[in-house]
Parts: C-alpha cells; sequence; structure tokens
C-alpha cells in the first residue's frame, strides 16, 4: 500500500475532462492505497480568483458526490494545515531560483503576459511542501504538473543531503491509458479553451452545449465515420462493449444525422451522472456536513505533519 497524495486547485465548474482524466482514477486510487486528496485554495491565490472561498466549498462538494470518500481518503483545504506555509518557507532555503525560473508552467505564464510575481515563481515550492509534509510517495498529476514533482525532488534531495533522511522521495505517475478527453471543438478539453461539457448543470444547458460540437458536414443518409468523430469520442466514455458498437453501426449504417448521436450523447450523459447529482444535491443541502467533513480531514492530515515538522524544527535549529 501506498501514500497517493493529490492536489487539486478550486477554479470552477469541473468538467467530463477533469473526470475522466482525473478524479474516476482518484476515486479508484482509494480501494488499493492511501490517499490523501487536498483543495489547493493557496495555489488558487496564483490566478486571482475572486471568489475563492466558494470555489473551495463548490470544489469539496463536487469531490464528495463524486465519490471521494472521507471514510478511505484523508480529505482536507489545504490551508486548514497552516505547517504547511512553514514548510515552504524552510524548503525555499534549499530551493535554487535556476530551478524555478525554468519552470516551465512558470515561464509559460509569463510568456501569455500574465505579471509576474513572487507566488507564480515560487509556486512550486509550496507544491513540494505539499508533497513533503505528509511523506508522499506517489503522486499522480497531468502531463503539465510533472516538472513540479521532480522539482519537489530535487528540493527534498538537496535537503536530505544536508540534514539526514528526513523526507520520503516523491514519484510523479502519469495516467498514460487515459487519452485526452476532446472538447467540443475537438482541442483538449479546458477551461481556458471555454470547449468544456460540465459535470453538473441544467439538463437543458447541457444539451445546448453538446449541440454546439463540432462535426463532419455530411447528408443524413450518408454512412458516418465514427472514428475521429467528437461526439463519438466523447460518447465513449460513457459506453460499455456492447453499447458502442451498437453506436458504430448507427455511424455506418447511414439514415441518421449528429444532430441525434448528440442527443444520444446528452442522455447517456445524464444518466450517468445522474447518481452524482443526488449525492451533489444532498451535500449542498448539507453543507454544515461538508464543513465537519473538511475539518476532521484537516486534523487527520496535521497527525502526520506534525511529527515531521518536529524533526525539521529540531534539524535545522529553528526549535532552540
Ligand atoms: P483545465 O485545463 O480545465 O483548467 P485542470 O488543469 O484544472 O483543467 O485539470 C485538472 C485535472 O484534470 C488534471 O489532472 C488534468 O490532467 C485533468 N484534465 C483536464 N482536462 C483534461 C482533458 N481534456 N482530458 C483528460 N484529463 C484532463
Ligand atoms: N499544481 C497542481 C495543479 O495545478 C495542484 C497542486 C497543488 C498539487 N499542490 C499539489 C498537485 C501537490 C499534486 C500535489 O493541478
Amino acid at each position: 500500500m501506498k501514500r497517493v497524495l493529490t492536489g487539486i486547485q478550486p477554479s470552477g465548474d469541473l468538467h467530463i475532462g477533469n473526470y475522466f482524466g482525473s478524479i474516476k482514477q482518484m476515486v479508484e486510487a482509494q480501494k488499493t492505497n492511501e490517499t490523501f486528496a487536498f483543495i489547493a485554495n493557496y495555489h488558487a491565490m496564483t490566478s486571482g480568483s475572486k471568489e475563492l472561498a466558494e470555489l473551495t466549498m463548490q470544489t469539496a462538494t463536487d469531490f464528495l458526490a463524486l465519490g471521494i470518500d472521507p471514510e478511505k481518503s484523508t480529505f482536507w483545504v489545504q490551508s486548514d494545515v497552516k505547517e504547511v506555509l512553514e514548510l515552504y518557507w524552510v524548503l525555499s532555503s534549499f530551493t535554487p531560483m535556476g530551478l524555478l525560473e525554468r519552470a516551465h508552467s512558470y515561464k509559460d505564464k509569463t510568456a501569455k503576459g500574465i505579471a509576474s510575481n513572487h507566488s507564480l515563481l515560487s509556486y512550486p515550492v509550496l507544491m513540494a511542501a505539499d508533497i513533503l509534509l505528509y511523506n508522499s510517495e506517489i503522486v499522480p498529476v497531468g502531463k503539465d504538473q510533472i516538472q513540479h514533482v521532480e522539482i519537489a525532488r530535487d528540493i527534498a534531495i538537496k535537503f536530505n543531503n544536508a540534514y539526514g533522511d528526513i523526507f520520503t522521495l516523491p514519484e510523479y505517475q502519469v495516467q498514460t491509458e487515459v487519452a485526452t478527453v476532446p472538447g467540443i471543438d475537438g482541442q483538449k478539453m479546458s477551461k481556458s479553451y471555454k470547449n468544456t461539457v460540465n459535470i453538473f448543470g441544467e439538463e437543458k444547458k447541457q444539451l445546448k452545449t453538446i449541440k454546439k460540437i463540432v462535426t463532419e458536414q455530411v447528408t443524413l443518409e450518408e454512412p458516418k465515420k465514427f472514428e475521429n468523430c467528437n461526439v463519438y469520442n466523447m460518447a465513449k466514455l460513457f459506453l460499455n462493449e456492447k453499447e458502442l458498437i451498437n453506436l458504430q453501426n448507427r455511424y455506418t449504417k447511414g439514415g441518421e444525422g449528429h444532430g441525434h448521436f448528440k442527443i444520444y450523447l446528452a442522455d447517456v450523459m445524464w444518466e450517468y451522472f445522474g447518481e452524482y447529482r443526488e449525492k451533489r444535491e444532498y451535500y449542498l443541502a448539507h453543507q454544515e456536513e461538508v464543513r465537519d467533513i473538511l475539518e476532521t480531514g484537516a486534523n487527520k492530515a496535521r497527525a502526520v505533519a506534525l511529527p515531521l515538522i518536529e524533526k525539521i524544527r529540531a534539524a535545522t535549529g529553528i526549535k532552540y
């Protein structure tokens, strides 16, 4: 059993790319690993979110609805365990500037014209603190976050070289078998491209979004290709083998248009997330329960963090 840790930024409505690319794996991992999952609200500050408090509660609610089980996982909000900020400072002294200046994510953001500030640059140091504070062994990430886990490892090695084997060295894990979920325009689905199909939303609105999916221009009668069809590629995430073959046959037979397949996709998706919607309604009506879950999670996380931070205080001489 390995300790798996993951952080989620509270950055808005979750989409089906988030679900199949990350959340579903997290829920699965609960069965076989010791899972630690937290809402990275300090990290979200770097993008200047105005509704951070609301988004934090919304993200917690959505993750619980989608299957994060507080009995199995330690689930908390990053800022509820303040020791992470202490470790962030300690690690700063073991972080060469060059390491941060070379980070792709930082370079991409500043190249896009986002004003550089200290939190944008030091973002990977806080992420290293998140990872190292809880003795994480495995960190599942999207491709864009690999380098950040490598930075955490580099910092841990530097610290261990100075003070002995205090930190567990983390490894990243990329979900290669999960293909990138396409958005309604066929590009990677992403909030920043405004091409998302959200998990939770009104039924009519969902259908309206799905109707906007870009498809080939062909007549109703013509047989259609399913292989590169954006509707098909989205639908297949929700279907079993039999249903998939059935849909393929509908494409190749002709006589139905993409409009029909879109309605089918909307129905299948609505059904798929049905039980999650119900759970979400429950948690929305019981926000105090969500807060209690997060508090219990923070206490569990702190209990893991405290012995390590004590060791670090002793080793560095902060404890006098
Ligand atoms: P966004 O691109 O919408 O801002 P995030 O960067 O917040 O999404 O991604 C959160 C998680 O969801 C990451 O683990 C990422 O790998 C996964 N993810 C996001 N979009 C997709 C996608 N289109 N296909 C597969 N996984 C995705
Ligand atoms: N930077 C991650 C992201 O944007 C979120 C995150 C913060 C994280 N701290 C972490 C992920 C620690 C894994 C481990 O997706």
